[in-house]
């Protein structure tokens, strides 16, 4: 949700606070801000980007080797200045960031202002550094025992740098169910919401823990207790992203970027996992979990967003080739609800991020019932990854963009191979099945390159349609999740409304839309019901709606019929989302351009949801 960049060692940390901020802007970018402690605590912070923060601090006081910075995401109080972090303590001695949300601060602020405590903004993060510093001052404790007496005072979720005037070498970090990580260097140490800021200067990595609080000291070095004053050993690992992976290799956007890497993520994330000449598909991080998955009961896809989508190929897929009954749930919905679910039930839970605040509660919960977790996540590290009982990273390399593109693919190419490994084992495809799909399969990065090559097309399209107000998307069976996927694209980056349905639901309702302003995205690949989707189109056009028809090379009667008709390579039809979603991808990325949309950092969105 918001991004969190610290720096404490030799180095002037206005440069490396700032890089890590841009960095970090996909987390969120409603407002900035900075403390760096000289001699004294300075604080800049705005309302806006990062570059409004970087154009406020020009010529003002910059100096300073520790420091702490933040892009936010609002949950309480609007975006402005005020509300921008960090905040100061009453004697400006603290200062502090915090990603997250306190649920008890209403009743923490009550008690705050009765004993004379005054608050410049409608935060919860303000109310939490006046309580830290009232703590210190009326039991006369250190700075970090009065955090952990703090924390212990919370509920909800933070992840928080504290830096003090009294300490000018010392930053103090604390989380729960909101991610951070400590980068170790040669004398200077790093602290972020995640690896971005931190790679380019070193590759020593501690993951914090929830309920832990982490002082970081350049005289005695990282020591970590938990909340509960027990001490913990910093665990060092390598971080395994490079620079090159984080910037935008001369595409105007990262999502152009992110589009354009589909060829080579999709055979990373199969990479070692499907040998086809081996015939072989086999996913090690769930090896020790084989058993249970092929004889569970059922499996129960949670996830949010565009994972969700992801998650509804997956219960086609599952469905058809390992004949295991498959539930996809809202992790939001799960939660909430009372779901029934027991020790015969996997759940797979899919994440981007690994952070999704809702999928992580969803874990819990079906683990606290006995199930048995397996995750699907992109961030190597991340809270999700290590809360499930076992999992297979996707590998499609760190996204930046915030509408997800490349992540999707990837998590629909990890449940392919799973739903494939998961028939295998239990015979319920044949060996001839199972050899021509997986040599299909493996011919999905090369075909995703020719659909690249669809691009010029889809810009023409993207003229004729940009300024329409509604969209409509359709599929059937493995394409219906590609609508929803399609249609949500196009509404995230160019805020034009989109609706993704199941094209026979059409009649059901969209049709009253559909008159010669309504665009109707329709993907027609499908073999089985191909003539149901031509009748879909049939009446589309009757009532004068433009088609835009993705079919399948050398397609004649649904080309004939649609206005515009954008063809990609043949395949499998289980296989086709990852070939149809592309161009969807691409229409989105250049509406919104044309449109002038912010596309890499859309509008009230942000990347890693950590809150609910
Ligand atoms: C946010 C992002 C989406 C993403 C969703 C779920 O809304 O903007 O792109 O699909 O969160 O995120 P996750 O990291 O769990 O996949």
């Amino acid at each position: 949700m918001c991004g969190i960049v610290a720096y404490v060692g030799k180095k002037e940390a206005y440069p490396i606070l700032l890089k890590g901020l841009y960095r970090l802007e996909y987390r969120g970018y409603d407002s900035a801000g900075m403390a760096l402690l000289d001699n004294n605590l300075k604080l800049y912070k705005n309302r806006g980007k990062v570059s409004e923060l970087e154009l406020q601090t020009q010529g003002k006081d910059i100096k300073g080797s520790i420091g702490i910075a933040h892009t936010r995401w609002a949950t309480h109080g609007e975006p402005n200045d005020v509300n921008a972090h960090p905040f100061f303590s009453k004697t400006h001695k603290l200062a502090m960031i915090h990603n997250g949300i306190i649920e008890n601060y209403v009743i923490l602020k009550e008690e705050l202002i009765a004993r004379g405590y005054e608050f410049s903004s409608n935060t919860d993060t303000e109310v939490l550094v006046h309580l830290i510093e009232d703590i210190q001052l009326k039991e006369n404790v250190a700075l970090e025992e009065a955090v952990r007496i703090a924390l212990n005072q919370v509920i909800g979720a933070y992840a928080i740098v504290i830096i003090s005037e009294n300490h000018p070498d010392m930053l103090i970090a604390a989380r729960k169910s909101s991610p951070l990580v400590i980068g170790v260097g040669e004398g200077e140490y790093f602290v972020a919401s995640d690896a971005t800021p931190i790679v380019e200067y070193t590759k020593n990595v501690v993951y914090l823990n929830d309920e832990e609080v982490a002082v970081i000291s350049l005289s005695t070095g990282l020591k970590i207790r938990t909340i509960k004053n027990k001490e913990k050993t910093p665990y060092i690992e390598q971080l395994e992203i490079n620079l090159s992976a984080l910037e935008k290799g001369g595409f105007p956007h990262f999502m152009l970027k992110e589009i354009y890497e589909q060829p080579r993520s999709i055979k990373d994330t199969m990479r070692g996992r499907l040998n086809a000449n081996k015939e072989i598909v086999s996913l090690g991080g769930i090896f020790d979990f084989k058993k249970k998955m092929i004889n569970a009961n059922r499996f129960v896809i949670v996830a949010c967003g565009t994972s969700w989508h992801a998650g509804l190929v997956g219960e086609y897929l599952i469905e058809e080739l390992a004949r295991i009954p498959v539930e996809v749930e809202y992790a939001s919905e799960f939660r909430y609800r009372t779901p029934i679910i027991n020790e015969n039930d996997v759940v797979i839970a899919i994440s981007q991020s690994g952070e999704t605040a809702d999928t992580l509660a969803a874990i819990e919960l079906a683990k606290s019932k006995g199930a048995t977790i397996i995750g699907i996540c992109n961030v190597v590290g991340s809270s999700i990854a290590r809360a499930t009982h076992a999992g297979t990273y996707t590998h499609a390399g760190p996204e930046i963009g915030v509408a997800s593109t490349k992540a999707f693919t990837s998590q629909v190419a990890i449940l392919t191979l799973m739903a494939l490994s998961l028939a295998q084992e239990r015979g319920t495809i044949s060996q001839s099945d199972f050899f021509r799909l997986i040599h299909q399969l493996e011919e999905i990065p090369e075909k995703v390159e020719r659909t690249l090559l669809l691009n010029d097309k889809i810009v023409e399209i993207a003229k004729v349609f940009k300024d329409k107000a509604n969209f409509l998307y359709l599929g059937r069976g493995y394409n219906f999740p590609v609508a929803l996927e399609g249609a949500l694209k196009l509404k995230e980056i160019s805020y034009i409304h989109a609706e993704g349905y199941p094209a026979a639901e059409m009649k059901h309702g969209p049709i009253a839309l559909i008159d010669e302003e309504m665009p109707v995205v329709i993907i027609a690949t499908n073999k089985g019901t191909y003539d149901k989707v031509v009748s879909n189109i049939q009446e589309v056009k009757a009532r004068k709606g433009k088609i835009i028809a993705i079919v399948t090379e050398g397609d004649v009667t649904v080309k004939n019929l649609a206005d515009y008709a954008i063809e990609i390579p043949e395949t499998e039809e289980m296989f086709v989302p990852l070939l149809a979603t592309i161009p969807l991808q691409l229409l989105a990325y250049h509406i919104a351009v044309m449109r002038g949309c912010n596309v890499d950092q859309p509008r009230n969105l942000a990347k890693s949801v950590t809150v609910e």
